[in-house]
């Protein structure tokens, strides 16, 4: 995709007072939009580049400060191996493709998943070249959920807590927190998922607790920042409780 010069404005609806200062996002369907069109399935992964670029661009022109989006997940494995092979080298060459582009507009890149033995070398080195390339970038954080899983996550906190020697007395919220993958991102105020699916699949379990939730038909590969404007607006007309009464 060639970035679009002339991008759609943020929209002067939308109360920039109260944006939320982080947004994740479950993009999901880019199978059902190749099957649309009588193209393999990985046809809608690589479609949905475009999406991902217009989505962190407009995130950015919005003032989100971070960015998470769910690219694959732990139970992704469980999928045609070459899908999985096409998945694998996508997001590879997805960040060799707009790391210095993303760098260029100050966007810090992060990850958030399982370094196991599963994920191909070569890809690991290309997430952490992307990493240090961008990592004192300061407009936005977009954070790549990548052989992630909300479960996953947890247990990995709860191993680190016991090899700590953390005594059961001080387990507690925050100890558990300060050992999930990115303890410095604020828990995300919305979370969108694509393609007119309800359901979480194991995405941010933790951080999503108090969560505003939003879920569009559009299938991701035709998911543009317009899109997340309307989900932002959406967001913006909710009131947050956090189980109290009042804001
Ligand atoms: C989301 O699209 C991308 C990944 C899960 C990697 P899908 O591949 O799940 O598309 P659908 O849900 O089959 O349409
Ligand atoms: C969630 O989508 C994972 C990603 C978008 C990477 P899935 O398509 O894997 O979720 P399910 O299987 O429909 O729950
Ligand atoms: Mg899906």
């Amino acid at each position: 995709m060639v970035p679009d010069p002339r991008p759609t404005p943020v929209p002067t609806w939308l109360d920039r007072a109260r944006m939320p200062s982080h947004v994740a996002v479950v993009m999901d369907g880019n199978g059902r939009w190749a099957e649309q069109r009588h193209l393999p399935r990985t046809a809608g992964h690589g479609a949905g580049e475009e999406a991902l670029l217009d989505a962190t661009y407009g995130a950015l022109a919005a003032g989100v400060s971070t960015l998470t989006v769910y690219a694959f997940s732990t139970e992704n494995w469980r999928r045609p191996v070459d899908e999985v092979r096409y998945l694998m080298n996508f997001n590879k060459s997805l960040l060799e493709r707009r790391q210095h582009e993303l760098d260029d507009e100050g966007v810090r890149i992060t990850f958030s998943g399982r370094r196991d033995w599963r994920v191909p070398k070569q890809v690991l080195r290309r997430m952490d070249e992307a990493s240090s390339l961008t990592d004192t970038n300061r407009a936005m954080t977009l954070n790549i959920a990548f052989n992630y899983g909300g479960r996953a996550e947890i247990v990995d906190a709860v191993a680190r807590l016991v090899a700590d020697g953390v005594a059961p007395g001080s387990v507690s919220e925050k100890t558990i927190r300060s050992r999930l993958y990115h303890p410095e991102l604020p828990d995300p105020d919305l979370v969108i998922r694509t393609s007119g699916e309800f359901r979480i699949s194991n995405f941010l379990l933790w951080e999503m607790a108090y969560s505003e939730l939003v879920f569009t038909d559009v299938l991701w590969p035709d998911f543009r920042r317009e899109h997340l404007y309307e989900a932002i607006h959406e967001y913006q007309r909710r009131e947050r409780r956090f189980g109290g009464l009042d804001k």
